[in-house]
C-alpha cells in the first residue's frame, strides 16, 4: 500500500484519473467501495461539510466509522473535502477544528476552500492548514478560482459564463498561490460546476459542461502539481478524458451518485442503483485495473 500522496503523484504522472466520490447519505459508501473492489479500480470516499450541514451524512467522524466498515485501503483512501473559510451562506467556519477532527478521525487528505477569500488571505489558509497537515504527513487541496453553484439561489447562464470564463483559475495567481502556499493538489475553475444543493435544482439533471482544455494545459505547465476537477457529474466525456492529458488526476463526482441513490423506493434499491452506475462510471473513465496499477 502506497500513501495517498505517492498514488495521487503516479496518477497524475501516468494521465489517469482517481474519482473521489462523495456520501452525502450514508448508505452511498458500501456499493461505491464495492463497485470499486469489482473493478479492480482506485477512488476516494469524501465528505464535505456542506453533507453533514444540508443532507444526511451526519458528521465526519460518524462517515469515518462507516468507513471503518467497508472501506479498502487497496481501492479506497478516506479524503475530507471542502472545509469552506465562508460557507455557502457566506458564515465563518472555524476550519482549523473541522480540519483537525478530521486528521484525528483517520482521514488521509483534506480540502481547505478559501475560494470565496482574496488570493492573499486564501494563500494565508491554506498555508496554515499545510503547515499543520504537514506534521501528519497529510496532502492538503485547496481551490483558486470560482467553481460555482453550491450558493443558494444561485441564478446560472451556462453559455455566459463558459464564453466569459468569468471565475476561471488565473494561471499567474495559480502560480504564486502554489508556491506560497506549499499546496499539494490544487483544485481549478476551467468550466465545470458543483451540482445544487438546495432548491429545485437538486433533482434535476445538471447541465453538460465542457471544459477550457487551452487554459487547463497553461494551469498543468505552470504548476506541475496534480490538478483537481470539481463539478464531475455531467461533464463531457471527450472532455474530460483530454483533461486527464493536462493535469486532471482528481475528479469529484457527488450530483451523479446521489440522485440515483435517491430515485430508488427503498433504501436497498437506491443502493444498488448506485453500484450499477458506479460500474458504469468506472468503465466511462477507464479506470479499472488502476488499483493494483497505482496501490501496488
Ligand atoms: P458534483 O455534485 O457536481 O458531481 O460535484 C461534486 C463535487 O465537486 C464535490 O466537491
Amino acid at each position: 500500500m502506497h500513501s495517498i500522496s505517492t498514488i495521487m503523484k503516479e496518477a497524475y504522472k501516468l494521465h489517469t484519473v482517481i474519482p473521489s466520490f462523495n456520501i452525502p447519505h450514508i448508505p452511498i459508501m458500501t456499493p461505491v467501495v464495492n463497485a470499486l473492489k469489482e473493478k479492480d479500480a482506485f477512488g476516494l470516499i469524501a465528505v464535505a461539510r456542506l453533507e453533514w450541514m444540508k443532507f444526511n451524512s451526519k458528521s465526519l467522524e460518524v462517515i469515518a466509522e462507516e468507513y471503518a466498515e467497508c472501506g479498502d485501503e487497496h481501492v479506497t483512501s478516506l479524503h475530507l473535502d471542502h472545509i469552506p473559510v465562508i460557507d455557502e451562506d457566506q458564515l465563518r467556519v472555524d476550519y482549523m477544528d473541522d480540519i483537525a477532527r478530521a486528521v484525528g478521525a483517520g482521514y488521509k487528505s483534506v480540502m481547505i476552500d478559501g475560494s470565496r477569500l482574496n488570493l492573499r488571505e486564501n494563500i494565508t489558509c491554506v498555508k496554515e492548514v499545510v503547515d499543520y497537515a504537514y506534521g501528519f504527513s497529510i496532502p492538503v487541496e485547496a481551490e483558486l478560482g470560482a467553481v460555482i453553484g453550491h450558493e443558494s439561489g444561485h441564478e446560472m447562464d451556462y453559455e455566459e459564463l463558459f464564453r466569459t470564463g468569468k471565475g476561471f483559475t488565473d494561471t499567474a495567481e495559480a502560480k504564486t498561490f502554489s508556491e506560497e502556499s506549499g499546496v499539494d493538489w490544487l483544485s481549478v475553475a476551467v468550466g465545470s460546476v458543483h451540482g445544487a444543493i438546495t432548491g429545485a435544482a437538486v433533482n434535476q439533471k445538471k447541465v453538460s459542461a465542457i471544459l477550457n482544455i487551452d487554459k487547463l494545459t497553461d494551469l498543468d505547465r505552470e504548476l506541475g502539481i496534480p490538478l483537481v476537477l470539481h463539478g464531475g457529474s455531467g461533464i463531457g466525456l471527450t472532455y474530460l478524458k483530454q483533461s486527464f492529458g493536462h493535469g486532471i488526476a482528481k475528479l469529484n463526482i457527488g450530483t451523479d451518485i446521489r440522485q440515483v441513490f435517491e430515485k430508488g423506493a427503498t433504501v436497498k434499491d437506491g443502493q444498488d442503483n448506485v453500484y450499477k452506475r458506479m460500474l458504469e462510471i468506472v468503465d466511462e473513465l477507464q479506470i479499472a485495473g488502476t488499483a493494483s496499477k497505482l496501490n501496488g
